[in-house]
């Protein structure tokens, strides 16, 4: 081994040190963003690495040139452009590509280098093409659904799907067992692996094709593990211990994730998969269904300035943000009420719901955004137990995730979800524009109960309102006493 080879290998090392320590920061907001620019200085010095081990000829150079160029310029762009309520579809997106990378890694191999494959190369290419077409595939429905453009057909919840699906699963198997068989100096094969390809490429749109909007992010994780797996088996099929080690992070971190998900949304992986689009509408609209304004009988609102003298003698105040202040792009506003309230003696807090918004953590970047104190985000297990002796909540643009319903009516879709229970507290506003459903597109009986009123307009709108209604009260002097 040369010393240009060890130094690579200790590139390597760091690489992945940096690696497992950028994941570990990742799990904590406070540290988040620092972790993830150690995330990707690994992943530089993992090229750097390869590239010294490898030592590319002067075309290589060009074409790995050209390739990063193009593919960090269409990252970069894509990542300023795309706003943080479409942060699910670009996830999804990113996911289709590491599988595809995979997938066409491996394929590489199998067509133009496979004469001295050993078997458990041969299996690692069977199973990085398996695994990287199904994700690749699912991954780009998943997106197309999300974004609206894909619809649930209806075969897909019939037991004909289960039929279709078990046929390519075999066909799969059929093609990889074949391809994993033949003897390297045969040369490539071909059929097999074109079997292979079609067959998991269109198992991945017929396992994701059925699945409802509201499962969408549980599935978009899960295809992350899968990515992460396609990439370990990538990495077998070229030697790179780099690529076996960070797709066996990915994999593994993906894997946690979907458990906690399914976790937070009450729903068994196993009934996200088979159990077809939940009873929740499809593409995360805001879709009518039980939730129109026609389905409701004992609505009472309110303005900006009543809510605005409930909260100036309120002692305890809790904020539940949803999708709706994403949307509206609240946050800010919010932070400043926050600080309007505090000076007025007032203890505010922020109840975090795992699957608030639309992405996981989606509430606490947004709230990060406008520097809202970390110790001030309480989870759901913390807050629900202070829920009663919470004078006044405010719900601003959340609906799902405080539905009572989840928690008493069995016929309800979300019945089992685990929710913030601010129905306990003792005066409840709710922010949003009208009496539409959310993401699960249903009624929300919380809409109803005697202590709620509904503030309807934009969250923003309606914050601003807030605040100065509250000045007006002469509660930013105090602020400025404070200060
Ligand atoms: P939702 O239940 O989706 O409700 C959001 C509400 O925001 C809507 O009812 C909407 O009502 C309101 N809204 C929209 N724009 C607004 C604006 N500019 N100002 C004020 N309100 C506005 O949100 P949630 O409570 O955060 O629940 C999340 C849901 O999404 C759950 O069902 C969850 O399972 C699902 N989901 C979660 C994720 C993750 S991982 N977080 C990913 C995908 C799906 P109006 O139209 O009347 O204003």
């Amino acid at each position: 081994m040369s010393a240009l080879d060890v130094f690579g290998y200790g590139i390597d090392l760091l690489a992945v040190l940096l690696l497992a320590l950028g994941l570990k920061g990742l799990s904590k907001v406070r540290s988040a963003r620092s972790a993830n620019g150690l995330a990707a200085l690994a992943m530089g010095l993992a090229v750097v690495g390869l590239l010294i081990q490898v030592q590319p000829s002067p075309t290589a150079w060009l074409w790995i040139a050209v390739g990063t160029a193009a593919g960090g310029l269409l990252g970069l762009l894509t990542a300023q452009r795309v706003p943080m309520t479409a942060m699910p579809e670009t996830v999804a997106l990113f996911n289709g590509c590491g599988g595809m990378a995979s997938l066409l890694v491996a394929l590489a191999v199998a067509l133009f280098d496979p004469s001295d494959t050993t078997l458990v190369e041969r299996i690692s290419i069977v199973i990085s093409v398996f695994v990287g077409a199904i994700t690749f595939s699912g991954s780009i429905v998943a997106m197309g659904k999300l974004q609206g453009w894909i619809g649930t057909p209806g075969w897909t919840q019939s037991s004909v799907r289960h039929a279709v699906n078990i046929t390519l699963a075999l066909a799969s198997l059929v093609g990889g067992v074949f391809m994993a068989a033949v003897a390297p100096e045969a040369g490539p094969a071909v059929g097999p692996l074109w079997l292979l390809v079609v067959a998991s490429t269109l198992l991945g749109i017929g396992v994701t094709l059925p699945i409802g909007g509201a499962d969408m992010p549980v599935v978009i994780s899960l295809l992350n593990s899968y990515s992460g797996v396609a990439a370990a088996a990538a990495g077998f099929v070229v030697g790179s211990q780099l690529l076996i080690v960070a797709g066996a992070m990915v994999g593994a971190a993906g894997l946690i994730l979907t458990q906690v998900m399914c976790t937070a949304m009450n729903r068994s992986l196993v009934s996200v998969l088979f159990g077809g689009a939940l009873g929740a509408a499809s593409g995360g609209g805001h879709v009518g269904g039980g939730g129109d304004e026609a389905g409701y009988s004992r609505i009472v609102s309110c303005s900006a300035e009543e809510c605005a003298m409930a909260l100036e003698t309120a002692e305890r105040v809790v904020f539940v943000p949803g999708y709706g202040l994403a949307v509206a792009q609240a946050q800010h506003a919010l932070r400043e009420l926050a600080k309007l309230l505090e000076a007025n003696g007032s203890e505010v807090s922020y109840a975090i719901h795992p699957v608030a918004g639309r992405m996981p953590g989606h509430m606490n970047v947004l709230l990060a955004e406008a520097d809202v104190p970390y110790e001030q985000l309480l989870e759901m297990d913390t807050i629900n137990p202070e829920f009663p002796r919470t004078d006044v909540v405010i719900v601003l643009g959340a609906n799902d995730v405080v539905n009572p319903d989840a928690k008493t009516d069995p016929s309800s879709p979300l019945y089992g979800m685990p929710v913030l229970e601010v129905d306990q507290a003792r005066q409840v506003f709710v922010v949003k524009r009208s009496l539409g459903a959310g993401y699960a597109g249903i009624a929300n009986a919380l809409f109803e109960l005697p202590q709620t009123a509904m503030v309807f307009g934009d969250a923003k709108a309606v914050l601003q309102q807030l605040c100065t209604e509250l000045r007006s009260q002469g509660v930013g002097s105090k602020v400025a006493v404070a200060a």
